[in-house]
């Protein structure tokens, strides 16, 4: 068999970082950092990256790499003592070599279980005791689905509270020329305007300058259009009721050192989250977070076809 062929490999990713790639039979793979737990990559199977990392991306603890898919955890945003986004981001995971066995298995090859158990240090920032569970797996069509499951293992009674986001980097051609459907109409914190409440008016979402917004209870099924890519992305979620949609647009981009000036354009983030209703697990109990990336050619349109087809006779 040849290398290209082996389902999972871990090896060495930028700086010595171990990561893990994940490949599919027709093609199409995926990259995990063990540092953030963090997908980096994730190929279509021409061999076309879909997600965006930056060429300025620091990947060196304690900074988080920028781009890809990281993980915010225990909360999503900047609250209290806790870093903003939580510490997940830049943890090192571990490999879970007997994960508890889920009610449906992946009739994938190519997947990978993850682990992320608070040390004493974190314990000290975040006195709970948890185990985080993260499935990333790229189904037979080239999906990437991640699956979280978060179990309290309080033996003291006492209750875990946390917020989540995936905060996914969509590689796009010119964000000026994407669209985003499956918001409109919607309820959003606007977190450029002290997380006040507004509705999104008119149709599908366009973007002509910064947004960082939070859609409360947004449908299951989000769909990000690139006309001059010609490609669909679509997102399905389960357990994750809000959507964050961000671009920081040209003077934070430029504020930020690890982004590029001009990378704005390239990249939209839409983030399947837990956040305006933090969820509370007793001790013993698990909560479970999935999302399911798929990118389609643009023929489709959200709602009328079912992917799958489009890409069955494509
Ligand atoms: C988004 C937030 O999810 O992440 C933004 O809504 C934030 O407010 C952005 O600026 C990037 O955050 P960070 O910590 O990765 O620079």
């Amino acid at each position: 068999m040849s290398s290209e062929r082996v389902p999972v490999e871990l090896c060495k990713g930028i700086n010595g970082l171990e990561k893990v790639v994940l490949r599919e039979v027709r093609g199409s793979s995926a990259e995990v950092y063990l540092y953030g737990g963090q997908v980096t990559s994730w190929k279509n199977d021409h061999g076309e990256e879909l997600l965006f990392v930056s060429s300025k991306a620091i990947f060196r603890p304690p900074k988080a790499i920028r781009g890809g898919i990281p993980i915010c955890f225990p909360q999503f945003g900047n609250h209290g003592s806790l870093e903003q986004h939580g510490f997940a981001r830049n943890r090192v995971w571990s490999i879970d070599v007997d994960p508890p066995p889920f009610p449906t298995n992946t009739s994938s090859r190519a997947f990978i279980d993850l682990i992320l158990k608070p040390s004493e240090e974190d314990m000290k920032i975040f006195p709970h005791s948890y185990e985080f569970r993260l499935r990333v797996a790229l189904g037979p069509g080239g999906d990437l689905m991640l699956t979280s499951r978060i179990r309290n293992t309080s033996t003291e009674g006492r209750p875990l509270t946390f917020t989540f986001a995936y905060h996914t980097y969509f590689s796009v051609s010119d964000i000026s020329e994407v669209r985003v459907e499956g918001l409109e109409t919607l309820d959003y914190l606007d977190n450029l305007q002290n997380k006040e409440r507004f509705t999104e008016q008119g149709d599908a979402i366009t973007f002509e300058s910064e947004v960082d917004k939070i859609y409360v209870s947004t449908p299951t099924k989000i769909a990000i259009l690139d006309h001059e890519k010609k490609r669909t992305f679509v997102i399905r979620k389960d357990g994750l009721p809000d959507a964050v949609v961000w671009n920081p647009w040209d003077k934070k981009a430029k504020a930020m050192a690890d982004f590029g000036d001009d990378e704005y354009k390239h990249m939209l983030c839409v983030e399947a989250a837990a956040v305006e209703k933090p969820i509370t697990l007793k001790p013993g109990e698990e909560w479970r977070g999935r999302q399911e990336l798929s990118a389609v050619p643009s023929s489709y349109c959200s709602g009328q076809l079912d992917p799958q087809k489009v890409l069955q006779s494509s």
